[in-house]
Parts: C-alpha cells; structure tokens; sequence
C-alpha cells in the first residue's frame, strides 16, 4: 500500500469541494412568510406553497438539468439559450465532475439539486470513494440487509461529498445475460430484484438525500439502446419488468425516477404516457419526479405532456436546446404546454425536496471514514459471493503449504464495471486494458490469510508456466475476468485465453479453484474439469480480502445466484443481439415475445439445463427444510417452515418460497413457477429457526390488461420451499378462491 493510500484508508478525511463546501445558508429553514419551509406542514402542502411563491424563470430553473460537460462548456452556451445570471450560477455552484446539476432558487431555500451516479458508489472523477460490490453481487445476498447497509454508507459519502441526490437504484430485468449493464441491476426475478433495489435506495435516502429508480423500463440490452425500439405486451410488461420497479419503488420509494433512452411499443422511454402517467403516476400512486436519462429527451411539449418532469442532462453547446428556458416558454405560449403541466413538474421535484431531506438537512461537506466505510463493502461481498462447486469439499483451504494463484490480474486488484458507475475508489483505480480495476488484490490477501503456505503467482500468459506453477503447488487457484460496461453488450464467452488456462491448470493439478469476477453470467467449458468455483462478481474495493477469507474458510460463503447462467447460447431467447455491429444510433426493433418468462421461468417452460441455477449456492455447512405448511391469508399465502442447519459449521442459509396453480397453463401462467418469497438466516451447527413469510398477492395473479386488474383465479396452488430453483423442493398445496382487485392504487 502506499503511503497515500494508506492515509486515505485510516483516517478520517475532510473533502474539499468546489462547490457547495458550506451548505446552503439561504436554504436555513426560517418558516415566517415562507410556510414550505415549515417542516411541521407535510411535503405536498410545502410543495405546493412554494410553486405559488415562484416566479417563471424560478420554475424553469429547476426542471433543467445540466451535465458535468455542460457546466465545464456552459460560457459557450448563448445567452438567448441560458442566460448570463444561470451561466455564472451553474459554474459556481455545480460540484465539478459529477453527473449533472439543477440550480435551485435561493430566495426561497430550495436547494440546488448535485446529482451524481450510481449504485455502486460516488462516482465524481476528482473525488476518492468506497465502491461496493456490483449491484448484482448484494443481490446475490438474498438478504435486503445488504444493499440497505451498502445504501447508507454510499448515501452517506454522497452527502458528504456536496450531492443530494444519487442515480443510483437499477432495476432492469436481466432479461438479456449479455446486458453491458446487468451488474448494474439486480437479478432476473421481479421480487428479489425490486427488494434489493428498493432495500438500496432506503439505505441511500436514509442520509436525507434523493435517489433515483432506473432505467424506467425495458432498458435491457445496450445494443442500440438511444435508438432500440422494444415491443412487450402490457401483461408481460406488469409481470415482469415493471413489477421488479413497482416493488422496489413500494420498498425504497425513491424520490425520482429516471426515465430510460429505449423505446418502448413505439414510444420513447422519456415520452411515453404508458408508462410515465398511467402506470408510474397513475396506477402506483407516485408522487416523484421523472428524470430524463443524459440525452434521452426528444422533444419538449410531448415530453412534458407524457410524463417527463426534469429534462436532465443537458450536454453541450451542441445539444438541442429544447433542454432550455426559451423552448419551454415558447410552448407554454402556444398552449402546447399547459401552465398547470409545468406546475406539476416543479410541484414533483419540490416534493422530492421536502419529503426526502435535502431541504430540511442541506448537504455540506463533512468527513468520510474510508476505513469504516471499506468494511462495509467488505461485508457485502462476504454476504454475496457464490460457491457454485466445491466437490469433495476441496474449499475451504486447509493445511495447504503452497498455493498457485493464477491469472485475472489477481497480483493487482479485482476487476469493476465500466461506465457511469465507475467509482474512483480510494486508493486510485488500477487501470489495465483501459479496464478499471479495484486495489484490492486477492494475491496479497491471499498471503495474509494463508501465512504458514508459500503463495506464488504467475500471470497466465503462457500455458506452460502457469501449468508448472499449478503442478508444483498443493492447490492453484485460477482467477479469471470479464468485462462489461454500460454503452455495449458483453460476450457470454471469456476473452482471450483464459478458458484454455483454466483447462491447462486443471490438467496439471486436479485441485484447481477457479475464482470468476465478472459482471454476469458467462459460459464455463471446463465447468466438469474442475472440482471447485467461486462466483466473484464484481466484488469492490475490498474484493481481494472477501475472496481471500471464503476461499480459506473465515468466511462461510452463503451468495445465491440472481441470474441463471445458460449453458450455451442455444438457450438465450434471442441468440442474436438486434443492430449488433451496426453503426451506433441505428434504429432498430426487438419483440420480446417470450413476454415474462424471464430468466429461470424460460428455463422451466423451454425445459432447458442452464449451467448454473437461479438460486443455486453451496455453503461449507449444510440446511435442512422441514415442516412446510400454507395458509390463505387475506389474498396472500402464509408459507411456514422450518430451517436447520445440518452440518458442522456456522453458516447463513437461504430459503426460496416458489408458487405456482397446480395446472399453471389453464391459469395463463407464464411459467410453471415462480419466486413467491425468500429469507436467509444465521444459524449455529444443530440450530434450527421457524420461518414465516408471506406472498405478495401479485406473485399468484396474472395482470389483465382490459380491465387493469390483477385476477388469482380460483384453483389449487402449489407452494414449494428449496434452496435453488432448481433442487428438489418440498410442497404443499393449498386452495385459492377466485380473486379480482385493480391493478391502480385506489384498490390496493
Ligand atoms: C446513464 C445513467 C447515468 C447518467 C448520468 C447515462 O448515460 O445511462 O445511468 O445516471 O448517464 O451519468
């Protein structure tokens, strides 16, 4: 470690900022004349005081949004576009490299708006912080906990850093394994993605701060994503990708919402009245803004008319400027933009205000204990990486005295996702092949956990030298990358050479653990060749130690998959990416008509082997299932067993409630099971706990478009409790009577 980063790791660091470094004077609350700064009144009555008091120009302010780029280039902007006074404000205020900014209105306390990405962490290019594991890792948890406690200390360096509101809550379906993005995102299943999503944006906004659900909806792939146009059914769309939103957005209530580049039937993502006023508004009740995604906007009037609160993002000179003050006027003279559409725009951002703190507790900046903060994100990834094999319990490590590390630039750090949330980690990125890299290096981890073995490394560049340093060793442990990114899809296939070093090291010692970093799924030929996998993910900024100590058994390992991994790309339900190769923007179209059968539900129906299970994880103990029962509850069911732990060490088990009608075509069911309810446990060798979870009535009803409504038709139901999807599981069966409720709020 060097000397620099080892300051940064121990102490306690005052930020310096450029911009908001003493808060926000003017945004005191002093409630005489200014009654939506009382924070006795509720939000909506603040919010609404406030838009009466604001003039035009104070409306106009803060449904603009401004990119890092567009604050660095803002003085070439003309003046007719932003004016002199907003130039000078955005410069001043806006805290340098970080997403975007909104000015607020001073005279009235309403803070400015410092927006920066995204799940993973603060991600501002000048400023160092701690990076959790992907987002797709603390899925893999299955215990909201996690991203809870990764929300609050992540919130907490946003806060500290000057920004009030985070984009950070991805929750698109990984419909697609090669999605650039799916580490950004939290799995393939409705329920466990929206709660570790939703779990996420609570820990954030517990800091007083907005965070923002994204991308809303359908963003799946990054193939042609500003141009990809996706045709989807209501049905399928309510059963799947918009319910993992509506129950993180129940979960976590995210004071914004961020409207996604693709379109959806024939609509852009950021203008589009489905989903922006009939379902998000309309049906789930939200009360938030919508935010654009960074040049998503395509209009001005259909936009704002069809749901889009804030046009955010604007990016430079040479961007429309329908992202301005003078577009925005010029409708509202026409009457293509009603005066109380804009009033409800500014009346959304200003609840957000209200209700979720910024207002109330203005961000300033504040010191960060980065030695504190690393552990959590230790702990995260110690609760989600995911023991996919260990035959003949070669792991954990013991009485080894020489061990060959292998690969994966596994001397230098453990791999991180590119793109917006590329968190500058404390300590600085360690950069290879333009791939960032977290400084947290599993050799060295490996050296301090195994004292008394010898740890050698070879690179994996050549076959042979890795061979003989594998055939040298008790054990060789091969780590290998993938890299994903937002902006393209990813390959299911490792690059280079590392499926034939995995190969040649498993070939010259049969006790070979391969350890995978990657941002999701990939193809594992030599899967049957090797007795031991580790499913790394993109595990953080303390990657290196939380591999180290489950390889080596301080960890027990208790990461169950969120993803199913096929086994080949016959398996994908689009074997081939739309506009793949062709020049970016092209415009293209997708029909997802494999609808909701997402996942391991396209698994069951098509009845294919993936490589890898969703659910699956293995532990160096073992779990017993036992004494299921189920009972209508209202239109839930409540499940209850019980769990045990059946082997020799302490450890966390995961249980998996599925459900499905017995005859689950006659009910029009997308596939013959799905996710009903989960819950993970602690337990101590010999201990056992009673478990009672319900499921969420939506998980036994199919969404029928005619009516908006969700229907549970009456027929016996199958509950089944396991621990993957697909082990064997226990089951009961119980009988529903017919039930029919509408899909909007009013009825819920
Ligand atoms: C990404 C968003 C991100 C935004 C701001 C966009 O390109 O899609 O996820 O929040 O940039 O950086």
């Amino acid at each position: 470690m060097s000397k620099a980063t080892a300051f940064l790791a121990s102490a306690a660091i005052a930020i310096a900022l450029a911009g908001p470094a003493s808060g926000q004077e003017s945004a005191t609350p002093t409630s005489a004349g200014q009654p939506w700064l009382n924070p006795g009144l509720s939000p909506e009555a603040r919010a609404r005081a406030a838009v009466e008091a604001m003039t035009l120009d104070e409306k106009l302010r803060l449904i603009f949004g401004y990119s890092d780029q567009a604050v660095t280039e803002i003085s070439k902007v003309p003046d007719d576009i932003v004016s002199q006074e907003l130039k000078a404000y955005v410069q001043t205020r806006a805290v340098k490299g970080s997403a975007g900014f909104v000015p607020g209105v001073p005279r009235l306390g309403v803070p400015d708006q410092w927006q920066t990405d995204a799940s993973m962490g603060v991600r501002n290019s000048l400023i160092p912080s701690t990076a959790l594991p992907s987002s797709l890792a603390t899925a893999a948890s299955f215990d909201p906990a996690v991203p809870r406690a990764g929300g609050v200390m992540i919130g907490a360096e946003t806060r500290a850093t000057g920004h009030n509101t985070m984009l950070s809550g991805g929750v698109n379906l990984a419909r697609e394994p090669r999605n650039g993005r799916n580490f950004e995102y939290t799995g393939e299943d409705p329920l466990l993605a929206g709660t570790m999503a939703g779990s996420l944006i609570e820990g954030i906004q517990s800091n007083k701060i907005i965070s923002t659900i994204k991308h809303y909806a359908v963003n799946d792939t990054e193939t042609q994503r500003t141009t990809l146009d996706v045709t989807i059914s209501a049905e399928a769309l309510r059963q799947s990708d918009l319910l993992a939103f509506e129950f993180a957005i129940e979960r976590g209530s995210p004071g914004s919402v961020m409207c996604s580049y693709n379109l959806i039937n024939g609509r852009w993502g950021c203008e589009n009245d489905y989903l922006l006023n009939t379902v998000l508004k309309g049906d789930w009740g939200y009360k938030g803004f919508v935010m654009s995604d960074w040049g998503a906007v395509h209009s001005t009037a259909p936009a704002a008319n069809n749901g889009l609160d804030q046009f955010t993002g604007f990016c430079c000179v040479t961007d429309n400027p329908r992202f301005a003050p003078p577009a925005m006027k010029a409708a509202l003279q026409s009457g293509a933009i009603s005066q109380s559409r804009l009033d409800n725009m500014v009346e959304r951002i200003l609840w957000a205000l209200f209700a979720k703190g910024p207002v109330d507790n203005p961000v300033k900046a504040g010191s960060i204990d980065y030695a504190a903060h690393a552990l959590v994100s230790q702990k995260a990834a110690e609760e989600s990486l995911v023991l996919l094999k260990n035959d003949g319990d070669l792991l954990p490590l013991r009485g080894v005295k020489s061990v060959a590390v292998i690969g994966g630039n596994a001397d230098k750090g453990v791999m991180a996702g590119g793109g917006s949330s590329d968190v500058t980690p404390v300590g600085g990125a360690v950069m290879l092949d333009e791939h960032t890299f977290m400084p947290s290096p599993p050799l060295a981890a490996l050296k301090s956990e195994l004292p008394r073995a010898k740890v050698s490394f070879d690179a994996g560049s050549d076959l042979a030298s890795a061979s003989a340093l594998a055939a040298a060793s008790d054990v060789a442990i091969v780590f290998v990358t993938q890299h994903d990114s937002e902006g393209y899809d990813g390959h299911l296939e490792l690059q280079g050479n590392q499926d034939a070093l995995v190969a040649a090291v498993a070939k010259a010692n049969p006790k070979t653990v391969v350890v995978v970093e990657s941002g999701g799924a990939v193809f594992m030929p030599w899967a049957s060749d090797v007795p031991a996998i580790l499913e790394a993910f993109y595990p953080g900024i303390r990657g290196g130690p939380a591999i180290a100590r489950i390889l080596t058994g301080k960890v027990n390992p208790s990461g169950h998959l969120p993803i199913s991994f096929p086994a080949s790309s016959d398996q994908l339900a689009h074997p081939d990416l739309p506009g793949l190769g062709l020049p970016g923007e092209t415009p293209m179209h997708i029909t997802y008509d494999e609808g909701a059968t997402v996942g391991y539900k396209w698994y069951d129906v098509k009845g294919y082997k993936p490589l890898w299970a969703f659910g699956h994880g293995l532990s160096y103990t073992s779990f017993a299932l036992s004494g299921l029962t189920a009972l209508p509850d209202g239109k839930s069911v409540k499940v209850g067993f019980s769990m045990r732990n059946s082997g020799k060490r302490a450890g966390k088990g995961v249980a998996q409630v599925y459900v499905a009608p017995v005859d689950w075509k006659k009910a029009g069911w997308e596939a013959p099971k799905r996710l009903g309810a989960f819950a993970k446990t602690d337990l101590k060798p010999g201990k056992a706990r009673q478990i009672e979870l319900n499921v969420d009535p939506r998980l036994l009803a199919t969404y029928e478009a005619a009516n908006n409504n969700w229907h549970i038709k009456a027929g016996t139901y199958r509950l089944m409790v396991g621990q993957a999807s697909d082990a064997e599981m226990q089951s009961v069966d119980v009988p529903l009577p017919d039930s029919v409720w509408s899909a909007g709020k009013a009825d819920r």
